[in-house]
């Protein structure tokens, strides 16, 4: 028999899917409008699921909503969605244990609270566990099972396969600032805000560039728009609080402003956009152009990894003729790391990866970056320097509209604005696996299923190859000095090993 505490829309979604699962479900609320608007909803969520025959129509006869908490006793599993308050939630942690029998499993739908703090509030810590579900409970694919430092390997278990018979993907995380999702998932709006900071683009290019460039539905600033850059701010304070200042978590002076200035995002009608009724809130994005024109131009791409194989291959099909030696009318450097002398004589572009353009030395050079797998990518960024003649300029936007990209003209920094975001993806993946905080797999399914991301940061390294991620993230470090840019020690050991971050 399933419980669930808080009948808001947390838990009436967990009740519903308790009772889509066959499960007898009790929903305690001790507000009686709450229970019975949540009982409501679970109800009609229960009806519009037989009509499409996913349930029967007695699923919902395993509902009963009870007013007292005393009515749990015979729960052997009871799911707290109370509000994220750590004093109400250790009380009622407290309560439960009271009311519930010896072996019940309690777990805590919370989003940052420590289950370790939670646990240690019941008096048998060792029953108590983390179901983190995600927003809505019916419809969102992903269960994050934690385990806090006293959870015993049954109640673990017990929370897995709950969720597996309510039809989740499954994971399991340590407990710690942000779980797995929520951790993993940080540097998409840290990296953003710190991009935007340094006014490297705005925000509307670094959201065009992650949709564009990275296959992201979204870009960090529409993202933090429809959580609340309140909410966002808290979870950033939180995470620095519970890491005592790790500088990756720090939360941005920006942040703090937009809240000072009541611009909270689409609640508030106004975050890093305008939401007015009736208008988008940005234009649609332009479809990239049709690859092709090439034919009876020479060039010389350089470089080894999948994003120079990538440009090659893309060239050879927009009719460019290829050439490995000899002069040519103009020369790409694609590699992760800088080639030691590339021809003279012709346009030069250069990935910027392991150096800024400005570091790189090259006048007169174009910087570009792009991450692989290519197939799905719309736009390239670029950047130039005040010495960057305008011809070079425009050679470099020929190039890449004819192998078919859009253009985005943005400051010069190692990895410009996707490589940043995306490395420190793969980085703080990698402190997580490095730190026993959740599988390679189970990270991927994670920020795939929980947060939408096109593909995880693992197999994200496996596309872009642990060469150009470091270069990334060592180019940024060697320029700025800072802890932030710091690779993973993971990262470090399976490049030097040649392995990657699965093995
Ligand atoms: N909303 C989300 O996107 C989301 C996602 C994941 C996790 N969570 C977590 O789920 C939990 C619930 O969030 P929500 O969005 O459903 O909140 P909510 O405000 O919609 O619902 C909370 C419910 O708890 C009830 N409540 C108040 N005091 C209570 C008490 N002492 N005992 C039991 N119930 C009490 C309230 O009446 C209300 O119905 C929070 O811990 C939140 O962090 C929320």
């Amino acid at each position: 028999m399933l419980g669930v505490v808080g009948a808001g829309t947390m838990g009436a979604g967990i009740a519903q899917l308790g009772a889509a699962a066959g499960m007898r479900t009790l929903l305690h609320d001790p507000v009686p409008e709450a229970l019975e608007h949540g009982a409501e909803s679970v109800r009609r969520g229960l009806a519009k699921w037989a009509e499409k025959g996913r349930v029967g129509e007695d699923a919902v006869k395993l509902l009963e909503p009870v007013s007292s908490l005393d009515e749990l006793a015979p729960c052997d599993l009871v799911i707290e969605a109370a509000p994220e308050r750590p004093e109400l939630k250790r009380d009622l942690f407290g309560a439960l244990s009271m009311v519930c029998g010896d072996d019940a499993v309690l777990a805590t739908n919370t989003s940052s609270i420590p289950v370790t703090s939670l646990a240690g509030a019941a008096a048998r810590p060792e029953n108590v566990v983390g179901m983190h579900f995600f927003n809505p409970p019916p419809l969102m694919p992903l269960l994050e099972v934690i385990r806090a430092e006293q959870s015993s390997d049954r109640v673990v278990q017990v929370a897995v396969d709950v969720g597996a018979a309510m039809g989740k993907d499954v994971i399991v995380a340590a407990d710690g600032p942000g779980f797995l999702v929520n951790r993993c998932g940080r540097p998409f709006s840290a990296e953003g805000l710190r991009l935007l900071q340094e006014r490297a683009a705005t925000h509307e290019q670094i959201d065009r560039i992650c949709r564009l460039g990275g296959g992201f539905r979204m870009g960090p600033f529409e993202l933090m728009d429809l959580v609340g850059i309140d909410v966002g701010f808290e979870v950033a304070k939180s995470f620095t609080e519970l890491s005592f200042g790790e500088p990756r978590w720090r939360p941005s002076p920006i942040q703090a402003r937009m809240v000072s200035a009541g611009r909270l995002g689409r609640k508030s009608g106004r975050g890093y956009y305008d939401y007015v009724e009736g208008t988008p809130y940005r234009p649609d994005d332009p479809e990239p152009p049709e690859p092709g024109g090439g034919e009876g131009t020479t060039v010389s791409i350089l470089g080894d990894g999948p994003l120079a194989d990538g440009l090659r291959e893309r060239a050879r099909s927009a009719g460019f003729e290829l050439r490995e030696g000899g002069p040519t009318e103009l020369v790409v450097d694609a590699g992760p790391r800088p080639h030691p002398s590339p021809p003279g004589g012709a346009p030069l572009l250069v990935l910027c990866a392991a150096t800024s353009l400005v570091a790189r030395g090259e006048q007169g050079a174009v910087g570009f970056h792009l991450l692989p797998p290519l197939e799905d990518v719309g736009l390239v960024e670029l950047t130039r320097l005040p010495v960057t003649q305008r011809f070079a300029a425009e050679a470099a936007e020929e190039f890449f509209s004819k192998v078919g990209f859009l253009t985005e003209w943005v400051e010069d920094a190692p990895g410009l604005v996707l490589g940043r975001i995306v490395c420190q993806l793969v980085n703080e993946a990698a402190f997580a696996i490095g730190e026993g905080v959740g599988s390679p797999d189970d990270i991927d399914t994670g920020l795939t299923l929980g947060l939408s991301h096109p593909r995880g940061p693992v197999a994200w390294s496996e596309a872009i190859g642990l060469d150009h991620v470091l270069a990334v993230l060592d180019g940024l470090w060697e320029e700025r000095r800072e802890e932030r840019y710091r690779a993973a020690p993971l990262l470090r050991r399976s490049a030097a090993l040649g392995r990657g971050l699965r093995d």
